[in-house]
């Protein structure tokens, strides 16, 4: 996008008023983050903004600051116990920023050889799983996810669809039990729809520490047993909050992924008509509308000068990873092919250590949409679509679609994997009561 020759906040922005610090909340910004951001860069590579009422941050909308950030783990932490405004009793206890940015004992939040060890947990046992497995996994669950609504020939593919499949191949990623399941996709969706997050969080932490307590007990073939195999040792409390990371993380990112790709694919005919490209249109996702926004929140370590700004210890910097990926400086690099080089996945130290099963399990979700329904498109005008508020992450309310009806796929003839547990352990006297969605999804799999 061009820069202004004289900039202009975007409207309704109290940055109108002198002083003001811009906000990245609100309906004005969720309509059009990308006028914001143009504005934004007037300020230079950082800008003051306010992410929620009352609370202050440093944004860096430049690429080549952002990437200096984000790998100058002497100068910046993620330790948010460093957080200046936060230790001042500045931010209230139920800021609904605080789920995001409060610390706790898992590897976003530490730094240096604590971090290491952390996120080696992660990675070793992350790659321990079997990418034609998890093909398989996504295709059955998206086949489940179609068949309730196939026959109708319309759904909104973020509801129906996007948020749910994430949640599901987590349950089967980290072995949970019907029961533990449902909470946890309770939980999840709960924290990041914002009704009743206090709750929500309440709810998965339990499901999570259930679910620890049955690996324990009976460990299987999933990532919450490797992760407490690992040698690295975990404690029960390091594992309780490395795997509700795990599933907080990805969920909110990867239900943005497989939507804002869906909405490219359908809103714009260049895709279409070269046959569906998903993997290009997930590329331009991930550069244009990427999942996580102005997020991987850092901490100077003394008060210092950076990119022309004057900074004090434990003030919150966000990195404008929407900013920064469509900075007009960027479009030359871009254009001459390196096409991975975008910001969506962080980079330095945190960057996601999970992106190859992320991208494999979003591209394998939308292929097999798309397969399954072949004539989908959106059934409203675009200009009417909505994305939720919110600094950290963009994504659509809906997404409302239509089809010609086809016949639900019959289910798959083999037992999988994910049954067994289901079946044992502490969670087998409520089975009989579940009424979750997963508990559907595995009456589904046995009928
Ligand atoms: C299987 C799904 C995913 C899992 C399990 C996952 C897990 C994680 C974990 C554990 C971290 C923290 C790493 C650290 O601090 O060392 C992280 C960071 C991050 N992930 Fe992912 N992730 C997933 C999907 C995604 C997707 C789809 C995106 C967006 C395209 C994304 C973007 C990010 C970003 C930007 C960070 C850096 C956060 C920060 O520095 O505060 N992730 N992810």
């Amino acid at each position: 996008m061009d820069q202004p020759t004289a900039p202009v906040p975007p409207p309704g922005c109290p940055a109108h008023q002198a002083g003001g610090r811009v906000p990245l909340y609100g309906p004005e910004f969720a309509a059009d983050p990308q006028a914001y951001y143009t504005y934004l860069r007037h300020y230079g590579p950082t800008a003051p903004v306010e992410i929620t009422p009352g609370v202050e941050a440093t944004l860096v909308t430049d690429y080549a600051s952002a990437l200096q950030l984000l790998q100058d783990s002497g100068s910046f932490r993620k330790d948010a116990r460093r957080w200046r405004d936060f230790n001042e009793g500045r931010i209230a206890p139920d800021s609904p920023v605080l789920p995001v940015l409060a610390h706790r004992p898992n590897c976003m939040y530490t730094d240096g050889a604590e971090h290491l060890r952390l996120r080696q947990s992660i990675t070793d046992s992350m790659a321990r799983v079997d990418p034609m497995q998890l093909s398989q996994s996504v295709e059955k669950i998206s086949d489940f996810l179609i068949s309730q609504f196939s026959e109708r020939g319309s759904a909104d593919l973020i509801g129906s669809y996007a948020k749910q499949l994430p949640l599901f191949v987590f349950n089967e990623l980290f072995g949970c039990t019907a029961d533990i399941g449902d909470r946890v996709f309770f939980g999840i969706s709960g924290m990041f729809d914002g009704v009743n997050a206090d709750k929500a969080i309440e709810v998965l932490f339990q499901a999570v520490g259930e679910l620890v307590a049955l690996k324990r007990r009976n460990p299987g073939e999933d990532v919450t047993s490797w992760l407490m195999q690992h040698h690295t040792g975990l404690s029960d409390e390091e594992m309780l909050h490395q795997v509700a990371l795990l599933l907080g993380a990805g969920a909110e990112a990867l239900v943005n992924l497989i939507g804002n790709t869906l909405h490219r694919l359908l809103t714009d005919d260049r895709y279409a008509h070269e046959g569906g490209l998903i993997d290009e249109a997930m590329d331009d996702t991930l550069w244009e509308n990427p999942p996580m926004t102005n997020f991987a929140a850092h901490y100077p370590v003394a008060d210092m000068e950076f990119a022309g700004q004057k900074l004090t210890a434990g003030d919150l910097m966000l990195v404008s990873i929407a900013a920064a990926n469509t900075g007009p400086a960027l479009s030359a690099a871009r254009k001459a092919g390196s096409n991975r080089a975008h910001l969506a996945w962080s980079a330095g130290p945190h960057a996601c250590p999970s992106k190859e099963p992320a991208r494999q399990i979003a591209v394998t979700a939308i292929e097999n949409l798309l397969n399954r329904l072949p004539d989908v498109e959106l059934s409203v005008p675009e200009e009417s679509l909505t994305w939720r508020p919110g600094p950290f992450s963009r994504g659509l309310v809906t997404l409302p679609a239509r089809f010609t009806p086809v016949k639900p796929v019959s289910r798959p003839a083999r037992r999988t994997p994910t049954q067994a547990p289901a079946r044992e352990g502490a969670a087998a006297p409520r089975q009989a009561e579940q009424t979750g969605v997963w508990s559907k999804f595995l009456n589904w799999l046995t009928k």
